[in-house]
């Protein structure tokens, strides 16, 4: 069997962090989202992963190499745009050749990995297996509908009038059989080829499309909302590992500190995770916050938020808290005057002010 990551598109909804980053990349609890789908590939026994990548290639391709770092034999498939998810499929016919394959949309995160669905897929040898979750708000997601006996009916993409809560998790187990119908469908009104057609096409043709109920959390870090949620999800498995220098400073629950690190005068309430050389000073790190390599923080405080490489906070007259903030921005008071807010801020930010 091998794998397939989905890591193109175009991350309209993660802008402005995707004008300039692959939010593949963006990562959660100080690890890119993308890797933990490479560790559940090897976790699966999968070695050969097919990585389709789009603009942002050159910086995936920078993270991950040739996959030996994470024992598996990595091949990136360029897509030249993002013309949908079975787009993707269809330009990987070549690389995927007769195998079955997991499909893995980069930017999921799922909590139990993908092993035993590999494993109930080896057993049961579907056409197609898919795997579904419980959602309060079908409308947002592809839902899909089950019949009596509790085999696929039909897939519905973001349905007005939802008649199942059950959406589509970014993991789907194919055999070639699905070649057939991602040739056979049209682009949907968005102007992309949709798995969903190609899924409800694998269906109409009688073939066996497989659902399994996912029973742990699962999560699409599309959109800051859900980045910040499955950040507190996996930060909420910490265990605490302290490699920095600690002066005057309190740790309270699971708080991880990588090296070089120093916080002097703070206090840090976890679960929390602080990469490698940052400076923290006369500030309070609070649950759920995860900051990235050298990231220099003062008289500040902070929580459920994350913090890439090289940024600097200092001197906030609030808390701040639920914020993405990119590589090496400053967030500062200033003592200049007049006195007034300077802003310098990249398009489709989003700026809350007191
Ligand atoms: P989406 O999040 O559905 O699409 P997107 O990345 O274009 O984002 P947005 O809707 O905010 O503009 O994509 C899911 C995953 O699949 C993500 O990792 C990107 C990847 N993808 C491709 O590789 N090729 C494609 O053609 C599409 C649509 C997505």
């Amino acid at each position: 069997m091998k794998g397939l990551i989905l890591s193109g598109g175009a991350g309209t909804r993660l802008r402005p962090i995707t004008h300039t980053a692959a939010k593949q990349l963006v990562p959660v609890a100080n690890k890119p989202v993308l890797f933990y789908a490479l560790d559940a590939m090897r976790a699966a026994g999968i070695v050969e992963v097919g990585i389709v990548v789009g603009d942002t290639r050159a910086e995936i391709e920078a993270a991950v190499g040739d996959g030996s770092r994470f024992g598996l034999v990595v091949t990136y498939l360029p897509q030249e745009a993002p013309l949908g998810l079975a787009h993707a499929v269809l330009i990987s016919e070549a690389y995927l050749g007769d195998d079955p394959f997991v499909m893995y949309l980069g930017d999921n995160l799922l909590k139990e990995g993908i092993t035993p669905f590999v494993e109930a897929f080896d057993a049961d040898r579907p056409d197609a297996l898919i795997l579904l979750q419980k959602v309060a708000d079908p409308k947002s997601y592809g839902i899909a509908e089950l019949d009596g006996d509790g085999r696929v009916a039909r897939l519905v993409e973001k349905p007005a009038e939802p008649r199942s809560d059950l959406a589509l998790v970014g993991v789907y187990l194919f055999t070639p059989a699905v070649f057939e119908s991602v040739k056979a469908i049209v682009p949907s009104a968005r102007g992309e080829l949709e798995i969903t057609d190609a899924i409800q096409h694998m269906v109409d043709r009688g073939l066996n499309v497989e659902p399994h109920v996912v029973t742990g959390w699962w999560k699409d870090t599309g959109k800051l909302e859900d980045m910040l949620e499955a950040n507190r999800l996996v930060l909420s498995t910490l265990e605490g590992d302290v490699r920095g220098e600690l002066l005057e400073t309190t740790l309270e629950g699971a708080v991880a500190v990588g090296p070089g690190s120093r916080l002097e005068r703070c206090t840090v309430r976890g679960p929390a995770v602080i990469g490698a050389g940052c400076r923290l000073s006369d500030s309070f790190v609070g649950p759920y916050t995860s900051i990235s390599d050298g990231v220099v923080v003062d008289h500040a405080e902070l929580e459920h938020s994350i913090v890439l490489e090289n940024s600097r906070i200092s001197s906030l007259g609030a808390r701040m808290t639920d914020s993405l903030i990119g590589r090496e921005c400053v967030i500062a008071r200033s003592q200049a005057r007049p006195v007034a807010y300077r802003f310098l801020v990249g398009d489709r930010s989003r700026i809350g002010i007191l």
